[in-house]
């Protein structure tokens, strides 16, 4: 069967990225985590002091960042490495996660970041989880699904998978990132978080992550299966 661009978008922890992978796996296709793009060149400002503020020095800084995914031979999962050091895990910290809106809100990291991950849809047969991928990235994509989930149930989700990391994370800090990265998110001025027109909207906040995953798919199998566009 031909092979599409399946884009997933919508707010901070509502499952992007769990039926993302899951999605990817079952339909043989490449995952990719636009997010963790946005994480590690905030991991790499964060650690050389980089101002994001400054033009000169966000451009230079980009000139020196090289971001690419390679799967894990044990989990099969697809890790990002910055500069040849593998950062999957760093860049779910909170530290990270209270910068990464504000940095990519920026006009030069969005235009590294885009340019890259149009470059990885080049032979199709992907699927993208973010904020902006069925509006900016993918905007010809065959499948835009727009996740959604309860905030009270993105927040539990969330503090759950972090506080199992590092028990030192509260859930009132949890709720003030995910509230304070929506906010960003949906109000920056270049492609800011919104539905694409012809996106579908998927509401998992009383699914099972495996509901999800089939209702994803049926999403596809009906696309797939719908007579080409001249
Ligand atoms: O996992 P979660 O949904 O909380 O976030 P993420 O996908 O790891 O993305 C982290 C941050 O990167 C978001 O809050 C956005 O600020 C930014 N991002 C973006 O601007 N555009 C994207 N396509 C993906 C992420």
């Amino acid at each position: 069967m031909r092979k599409i661009i399946v884009t997933i978008d919508g707010y901070s922890s509502c499952g992007k990225s769990t039926l993302a992978k899951k999605l990817a796996s079952k339909l043989h296709y490449k995952y990719i985590d636009s997010g963790a793009m946005y994480r590690a060149i905030t991991l790499y400002f964060l650690r050389n002091r980089i101002d994001w503020n400054d033009n000169a020095e966000v451009d230079n800084a980009i000139s020196n960042i090289e971001l690419h995914f390679e799967v894990n031979p044990d989990t099969k999962q697809s890790e990002i490495f910055l500069n040849g050091e593998n950062v999957e895990y760093v860049i779910r910290d909170l530290v990270v996660a209270e910068k990464v809106s504000e940095v990519a809100a920026v006009k030069e990291v969005r235009t590294f970041a885009v340019a890259a991950q149009q470059k990885l849809g080049d032979a199709k047969g992907i699927v993208m989880d973010g904020r902006d991928i069925g509006t900016t990235v993918f905007p010809n994509a065959e499948l835009k699904i727009f996740l959604q989930a309860d905030p009270a149930i993105r927040v539990t989700r969330r503090f759950k998978e972090l506080h199992e990391k590092n028990p030192a994370v509260t859930i009132e800090e949890v709720k003030h990132n995910l509230e304070m990265r929506d906010y960003i998110d949906s109000n920056r001025e270049i492609s800011p978080l919104r539905k694409a027109d012809d996106a579908i909207i998927l509401d998992n906040s009383d699914l099972t992550q495996e509901e999800t995953l089939n209702k994803a798919y049926d999403l596809v199998l009906a696309m797939k299966t719908k007579p080409h566009k001249a």
